[in-house]
């Protein structure tokens, strides 16, 4: 419901994304991004509070909630997402449990990957993090589809999945619920 209240106010915003039928190659299959770097810069820091959460605690925060994060329709809303800690780690651990699930079946796993990645939302201030988190949820949805079933079949499901983070991953005020 607040997701609803405050997707509501946004416009979305259109970025460049990666080709979408290519494997993001630089990208390792089970990578989910470089956690190493918490600040950009100190005129980020002061003006925007940035400091992203490391990897060790974004699993221990997580795992508060262990159960949510591995079910496949549970809704995340990260009202200052950053480039997307939060939001890939659940990720990944909802694919995860798709996989298992269903790995020798193509067109469910396609199912509720899709469902996956519609039940998260993130909206930030600065629009370099909106960008980056939309590629790196893509690059990583991306791979590790690729990983199992080879390229996309079906030209539309990787422009769905662009489809679906383009409106999702936003940039606003999660404070005024303004664009920004
Ligand atoms: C402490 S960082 C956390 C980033 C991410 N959640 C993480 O844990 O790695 C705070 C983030 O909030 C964003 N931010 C600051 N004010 C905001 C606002 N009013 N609306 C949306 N995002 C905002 C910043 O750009 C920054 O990315």
């Amino acid at each position: 419901m607040l997701s609803r209240l405050i997707l509501k106010h946004f416009s979305w915003y259109n970025v460049t994304m990666p080709s979408i039928m290519e494997k993001p190659s630089e990208t390792a299959s089970n990578f989910t991004g470089d956690y190493s770097k918490q600040v950009v810069s100190r005129k980020r820091v002061a003006d925007y509070g940035e400091v992203y959460t490391s990897e060790r605690e974004v699993n221990a925060m997580l795992d508060l909630v262990k159960p949510e994060t591995e079910r496949i329709e549970s809704r995340f809303l990260e009202p200052a997402c950053g480039n997307g800690n939060f939001l890939i780690e659940v990720l990944r651990r909802k694919l995860a449990k798709i996989t298992e699930r269903y790995a020798q079946n193509r067109l469910e796993y396609e199912r509720y990957a899709v469902s996956a990645l519609c039940s998260l939302y993130g909206i930030d201030i600065l629009d370099d993090n909106v960008i980056q988190c939309r590629n790196r949820l893509y690059a990583y949805f991306t791979n590790k589809y690729m990983d199992l079933f080879g390229l996309y079949q079906d030209e539309n499901y990787p422009s769905t999945i662009k489809f679906i983070l383009e409106r999702n991953i936003i940039l606003g005020d999660a404070l005024t619920l303004r664009n920004h």
